[in-house]
């Protein structure tokens, strides 16, 4: 981004901004390299997109990293992304925790080779005093799994149906404390959903770029801040100026 190009209008920022970074595999492609290369510069990229949001003061950052279909993937790359996930905590944390980074987990752990498990643990327990940012990682996440789990632990709390709301229900998300996304925004032009967050986007703004994740900088973040603070959020209502502009 220029130096000139101006901070987005704070008062019009997403609390909750919400990434499906796709597009990796068909980077690679495009290079005539193996699709983990892809996987690898969607990590770097990741770091610059980390650091935008600390930068914009977005408080929630939820990123979408494996899903709980990815699992069907060819072994080698379901293993690259795991190892991924690892190299980040290994290399990344202290900075992470540095920039005032809380780091929190979605998705199903108990999945996941035990050594990480505890490797995600620690890295949630070591960041929990952290607010400037909280970045919820989505790996092994989805939306319908949640879901599932989610009636499973009501019942066996024994929750009453009359006693369940969209409030209590959202108390048994993954998602439980984190303010619902304002903002989606999915990379590389694909217009749906894969399972993400399908619960908590009930009424969240979409940004979809053809741009591959890989390439989504800074500047192209800073477009769909520019675009979400245009929007107007009406939540099924109708707003006021325009109900007197019919009934003038
Ligand atoms: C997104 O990139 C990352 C993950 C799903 C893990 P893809 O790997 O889906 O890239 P494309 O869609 O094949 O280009
Ligand atoms: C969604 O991307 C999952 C992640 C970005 C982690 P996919 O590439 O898996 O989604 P589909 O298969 O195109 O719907
Ligand atoms: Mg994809």
């Amino acid at each position: 981004m220029s130096q000139t190009t101006p901070p987005p209008d704070a008062n019009k920022l997403p609390a909750h901004v919400a990434i499906i970074m796709d597009g990796n595999g068909r980077w690679a492609l495009k290079r005539g390299l193996p699709r983990l290369a892809g996987h690898r510069a969607g990590t770097e990229n990741l770091r610059r997109v980390i650091r935008a949001c600390v930068e914009f003061g977005i408080q929630y950052l939820t990123i979408y990293a494996f899903s709980t279909e990815n699992w069907g993937r060819p072994r080698e790359e379901v293993n690259g992304l795991l190892r991924i996930l690892e190299d980040v905590i290994d290399k990344e944390l202290k900075e992470l925790s540095d920039q005032g980074v809380r780091l929190r987990h979605i998705g199903r752990l108990d999945q996941l080779p035990s050594h990480l498990q505890q490797k995600v643990l620690d890295a949630v327990e070591l960041t929990k005093g952290n607010s400037r940012l909280t970045l919820n990682v989505a790996f092994n996440y989805g939306g319908r799994d949640e879901i599932i789990q989610a009636v499973q632990h009501m019942m066996r709390d024994g929750v009453q149906p009359d006693d369940v709301s969209p409030e209590t229900f959202s108390r048994y998300l993954y998602t439980v404390g984190i303010p619902d996304p304002d903002l989606i925004i999915r990379t590389s032009g694909e217009l749906r959903i894969s399972n993400f967050l399908i619960w908590q986007a009930a009424y969240s703004e979409w940004y979809v770029t053809p741009t591959y994740w890989p390439d989504f900088d800074k500047d192209e973040f800073h477009k769909a801040l520019e675009t979400f603070a245009n929007r107007d959020r009406r939540y099924g209502k109708i707003n006021s100026s325009d109900y007197e502009k019919n009934h003038a």
